[in-house]
């Protein structure tokens, strides 16, 4: 059986904790009702994502039991912490703050499987995908697409407990990067608050436990 090898990352008040789905992780008693009937594998996700959530909180010396989910699907944490969860097949992904420091986080992890050239076109422009290779540096045209896709999953989810904008779609966020080296998001549409929390917005594209990991932070 092969033993849990969680990563840590850990910045200023926030941890990123990465490791493999496990079959054998476990649902919590009080989180089972958000997986009752689902398949195998959603429920490996479910209780792996939920799992380096947990290992996160503590290294922030908080100990978790149950993480619910909001009427969006969206993670619940304890008013003293924010966080964000994504999983693949292969990775569970957690990013957990203190609610001192930031006022907002998003993640999302993808595989550094290429996104499906159809479908970039409704993701992001060839100018952004463009700017997000030329910061994530030695990426290629696929990977641009796919990083960039991820980086949006991660500014989604930031913005959802603060904003709650179900509707976000790729297209109304543009990402650019102003001073060559830094990534930045600004709202294409017109809504004062989206602009206001991007503006605040600081996103980062790091490879943690041989995952590529998107992290969208909204500091204090
Ligand atoms: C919700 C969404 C972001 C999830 O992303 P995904 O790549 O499908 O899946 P991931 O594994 O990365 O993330 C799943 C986790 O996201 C979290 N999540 C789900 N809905 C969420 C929401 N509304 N807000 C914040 N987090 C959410 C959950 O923790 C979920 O895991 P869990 O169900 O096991 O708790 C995506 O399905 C979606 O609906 N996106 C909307 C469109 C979009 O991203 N637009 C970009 C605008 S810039």
């Amino acid at each position: 059986m092969r033993l849990a090898e969680t990563t840590f990352a850990t910045y200023d008040g926030l941890t990123v904790a990465v490791d493999r789905i496990l079959r054998s992780a476990e649902v919590h008693a009080s989180e089972q009702c958000l997986v009752a009937g689902a398949q195998p594998v959603r429920i490996a996700q479910f209780a792996s994502g939920r799992r380096v959530a947990r290992a996160a909180a503590s290294t922030l010396g908080y100990v978790i039991e149950a993480i619910g989910s909001g009427p969006g699907g969206d993670p619940l944490f304890p008013d003293a912490l924010v966080g964000s969860i994504s999983h693949t097949r292969r990775h569970a992904v957690a990013a957990v703050g203190l609610s001192t420091h930031y006022r907002a986080i998003g993640v999302d992890v993808d595989d550094d499987r290429p996104l499906e050239p159809a479908a970039t076109g409704a993701i992001a422009s060839p100018a952004e995908i463009a700017v997000v290779m030329r910061v994530v540096s030695g990426t290629a045209p696929l990977l641009g697409a796919s990083i960039t896709f991820s980086l949006k999953e991660a500014i989604f989810k930031c913005q959802f407990p603060a904003l709650q904008l179900r509707d976000l779609d790729f297209r109304d966020v543009l990402l650019s990067a102003p001073d060559g080296v830094t990534l930045r998001a600004r709202a294409r549409r017109p809504d004062s608050r989206l602009s206001e929390l991007l503006v605040a917005m600081q996103l980062q594209v790091l490879k943690i436990g041989g995952a590529r990991v998107c992290l969208a932070l909204v500091p204090r």
